[in-house]
């Protein structure tokens, strides 16, 4: 089925600085020929047969593809940004732009200024929502093709030439703030509220472990660097370490088949943290048991390789 042309969201003769005539042309020309090669690309890519295409057209098929689908997002989402005053941020928006850029102003120059800094070039200036981390944040986009993954763009502002140059010529600034003069604030936080609705992507989960406490590497490090007590004890499978030559700064090595052995070394006044070697099961299976012995014990999530992946310090293992 074609992809269908979307009508226009946002009512051209409300707008301030920017004319119906541009608006009018932007819509005709540039999404509706961005919807028209979408189709078309999508009624080649059905009709040729993969095992006979070579994987350079291919390839470029489905490149093609993926800019015109962008750019028909994209401009959707443009047009169904503007349309407002520009000037209430509504509440739920106004929090967001405190908790993620210090204060709607502050998100405001930032926006502005990517804006500027990609004039006279072209690409898009995006408001997203990152699932991943529950927060916002402006991204630029050098062309239809960039988004960032798993993310939820909210609010879009078109850089290229064609967007502008009917109503400003090379004028970018006074472009971006009508641009801003327009803003339907009460459509972005719509869009915001519905975005903060898709669930996070799916982390490790084991369920065996679900009661013994984590801890981040990071945590770790900060733990480290204030100089809080902490037991550090690398739990690596003996024929793992046998092999290894180094092992995390701070940490001493002791065989998880033989804990009875060792610990009795352990003070139970200071917190422990255990690692294997990617965080899986000896990790925590150690500290289960050190947790049953009555200590204070975690084990630290992504072990000994998230260890080294935050740039922590490691020392020969001999
Ligand atoms: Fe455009």
């Amino acid at each position: 089925m074609p992809y269908r042309l979307a009508p226009l969201y946002c009512r051209p003769w409300t707008l301030a600085g920017l004319s119906a005539r541009l608006i009018e042309s932007h819509y005709e020309v540039n999404y509706g020929g961005a919807v028209a090669r979408l189709n078309a690309i999508t009624e080649e890519l059905a009709t040729l047969a993969p095992t006979a295409t070579s994987a350079v057209a291919i390839n470029r098929l489905k490149r093609d593809e993926l800019i015109a689908l962008n750019s028909t997002l994209l401009h959707e989402l443009y047009f169904a940004s503007l349309g407002g005053d520009g000037r209430a941020v509504p509440q739920a928006m106004a929090e967001a732009f405190d908790r993620d850029f210090g204060s709607v102003v502050r998100w405001q120059d930032e926006f502005s200024a990517l804006g500027q800094a990609i004039a006279g070039g072209s690409g898009w200036v995006l408001l997203t929502y990152l699932p991943r981390d529950g927060r916002l944040l402006n991204q630029v986009g050098g062309d239809h093709g960039q988004s960032i993954a798993g993310g939820i763009p909210i609010l879009a502002l078109d850089m290229y030439e064609h967007a502008y140059h009917i109503d400003f010529g090379a004028n970018a600034a006074a472009y971006i703030a009508a641009f801003l003069r327009n803003i339907d604030w009460k459509a972005v936080q719509g869009r915001y509220l519905d975005a903060q609705r898709a669930p996070r992507p799916s982390q490790l989960e084991q369920p065996e472990f679900a009661g013994v406490p984590a801890i981040a590497p990071e945590e770790v490090k900060a733990m480290l660097e204030s100089g809080a007590p902490v037991q550090i004890i690398d739990v690596r499978p003996r024929h793992y370490a046998a092999k290894t030559h180094e092992i995390m700064e701070r940490a001493v090595w002791r065989d998880p088949d033989r804990v009875q052995e060792w610990i009795g070394e352990l003070s139970k006044s200071e917190p422990v943290v255990t690692f294997c070697v990617y965080g899986f099961h000896v990790g925590c299976q150690t500290a289960t048991a050190l947790r049953e012995a009555g200590f204070d014990a975690r084990y630290m999530a992504g072990g000994h390789h998230a260890w080294k992946a935050i740039k922590g310090k490691t020392k020969l293992f001999a």
